[in-house]
């Protein structure tokens, strides 16, 4: 049987932690993405009491070049059969400026975390995940821009991210690479991210979990798709 070992970043707390427990649930490996060492032993003790398999934690700082490339040294070292990686870590940037009033420094940090680092982690797992026909798995939001939400730091840096998955499915598709890239909008979660918001049409990390596990483990192929896990339905 195919091993099934996933690697998700900012695996500790919030969706990414929801996606560890019911990929886990699931039966895949968990191995837990997070940049302290206290949060992400916290999340193994709640994972490991449900009897999920977790071989550990790998530390990884998506603002630090160095600490990506440490992360995928020691996942290509320790973890030879990883076959899934989900680039769930992320900030909001700041969400309460228009754009004249948005610091350049939050429109550099959150790129830095959202898109370099993300793409760099990517990049330097792509041959080990291509080597065991694996996949990647982008947590994010759409690239159109709405009138009703537009914080200018966190949708540029998640357009770039989208585009990259957009780029990446290409090539891997026109290189016939065996590996496969889609993106995922979890829609509105109540998470750190929002300041715990919890209005009418905001889902918890359980459920956007467990609905991601079913979308990751359902057997297609979804190379190159944005997927809105809550389509939003037209009213005629
Ligand atoms: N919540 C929503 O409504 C919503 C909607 C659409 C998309 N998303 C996306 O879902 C993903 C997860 O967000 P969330 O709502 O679960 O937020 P969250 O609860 O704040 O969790 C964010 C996770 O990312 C980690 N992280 C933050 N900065 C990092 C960095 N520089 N390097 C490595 N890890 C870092 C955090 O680690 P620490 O614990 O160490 O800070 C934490 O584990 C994000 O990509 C977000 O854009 C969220």
């Amino acid at each position: 049987m195919k091993e099934k070992t996933a690697f998700i970043t900012g695996a500790n707390k919030g969706i990414g932690f929801g996606i560890a427990k019911h990929l886990g649930l699931s039966g895949w490996r968990i191995i837990i993405g997070a940049r302290n060492q206290e949060r992400a032993e916290k999340a193994i003790r709640e994972l490991t009491a449900l009897g999920i398999d977790v071989p550990g934690w790998v530390c990884v700082e998506l603002a630090d070049l160095a600490s990506v490339e440490n992360a995928a040294r020691e996942l290509n070292d320790k973890h030879p059969e990883l076959s899934l990686l989900v680039n769930n870590a992320g900030i909001p940037g700041d969400m309460g400026v228009d754009s004249l009033h948005t610091e350049i420094g939050d429109i550099r940090e959150t790129l830095e975390v959202n898109f370099v680092g993300t793409f760099a982690l990517t990049k330097l797992l792509m041959p080990l995940l291509a080597k065991n026909h694996g996949r990647i798995v982008n947590v994010t939001v759409p690239s159109e821009i709405s009138p009703y939400w537009h914080p200018l730091a966190y949708v540029t840096s998640k357009a770039a991210q989208n585009a990259m998955m957009g780029v990446m499915a290409i090539e891997f598709q026109q290189h016939n690479t065996p590996l496969e890239i889609f993106s995922v909008h979890p829609g509105p979660t109540t998470t750190d991210l929002n300041g715990n918001m919890s209005l009418p049409g905001f889902h918890d990390i359980d459920t956007v979990g467990e609905k991601m596990a079913e979308l990751i483990n359902d057997g297609q192929s979804h190379q190159g798709e944005f997927v809105e896990l809550y389509p939003i339905v037209k009213e005629d």
